[in-house]
């Protein structure tokens, strides 16, 4: 995969020179590079901002610097290849998540621009769905300073989905949001800490018992920190004992999906 990331701030993006993406850089899994807007700037003052029309606080981002930046990276794309996938990092965009970092897995080359004060001129946006597939996109309801802190989050949550990025890929089956479940607590030696003894079933060495354990303690982690996720989670075909052990937490499967009865405690139990 190609990765181009168009930034005021270059040093920010330091950071995906360590570690898992580091690594994945330099064995050739993830070709990325880091370009500096003002690099696109052609005034004595390297201008990328400007008084937004219509008046009110801060700045916008001009047009120009960034429809020449991505111009550029645009330009890198082979002509028999699809459109390169420009992502916006924006709280005004659609929520990043775990479906989403798969799909953007899949991709050949994706671009993204990094905002800085009030956003980019919108004109640019429609500008690049000539040459691009345009998805702004959100890490959360809550306002970053720039893109800079969402583009770490989401290229290191495509990246190591990449093929031979993350060493063992059966980690990433059982992890949080992999099968739209929170992942069940973990656990590592010594099997007694401060009083504290670690589930006996996990010393059982009972294979089939561990898989149903750590089963619903998905489902009561999930029920107790993010009850959304078990609404939408697809319960067609679940076994008989993951439907008790929600029936005990107080879920019910109508339709193929779980409801929350309503006379369940305001708690789900523990
Ligand atoms: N830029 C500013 N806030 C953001 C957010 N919540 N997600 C993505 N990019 C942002």
């Amino acid at each position: 995969m190609r990765i181009d990331v168009v930034s005021i701030f270059p040093e920010y993006l330091a950071p995906l020179e360590l570690s898992l993406i580091g690594k994945a850089r330099q064995d050739g899994l993830l070709d990325l590079s880091v370009h500096d807007l003002r690099s696109f700037t052609t005034d004595r003052h390297r201008t990328v901002d400007d008084t937004p029309y219509g008046g009110g606080a801060g700045m916008v981002m001009k047009a120009e610097p960034w429809a020449q930046a991505l111009a550029s990276v645009a330009a890198a794309q082979p002509a028999d290849a699809g459109k390169p996938v420009l992502i916006v990092p924006s709280p005004a965009g659609e929520r990043f998540n775990q479906a989403l970092a798969y799909e953007l897995a899949e991709e050949d080359h994706l671009v993204f621009a990094c905002g800085r004060y009030e956003g980019i001129d919108e004109r640019v946006i429609e500008w690049a769905e000539e040459y691009f597939t345009v998805r702004p996109v959100s890490l959360g309801d809550y306002v970053l300073n720039g893109g800079e802190v969402a583009v770490l989050a989401m290229v290191e949550a495509i990246g190591r989905l990449l093929p031979g990025v993350v060493g063992n890929p059966e980690s990433l089956v059982e992890e949080s949001h992999s099968d739209g479940l929170l992942e069940y607590p973990v656990y590592t030696k010594p099997s007694v800490w401060r009083e504290r003894e670690v589930p006996a079933v996990l010393l059982s060495g009972n294979h089939g018992k561990i898989a149903q354990w750590r089963r619903h303690e998905q489902y009561r982690r999930t029920a107790e920190r993010r009850p959304d996720l078990l609404e939408a989670f697809d319960a067609g075909s679940l076994p008989r004992a993951d439907r008790t052990a929600l029936a005990d937490l107080g879920y019910d499967v109508v339709d193929g999906h779980l409801k929350r009865r309503p006379d369940a405690g305001s708690q789900p139990a523990s």
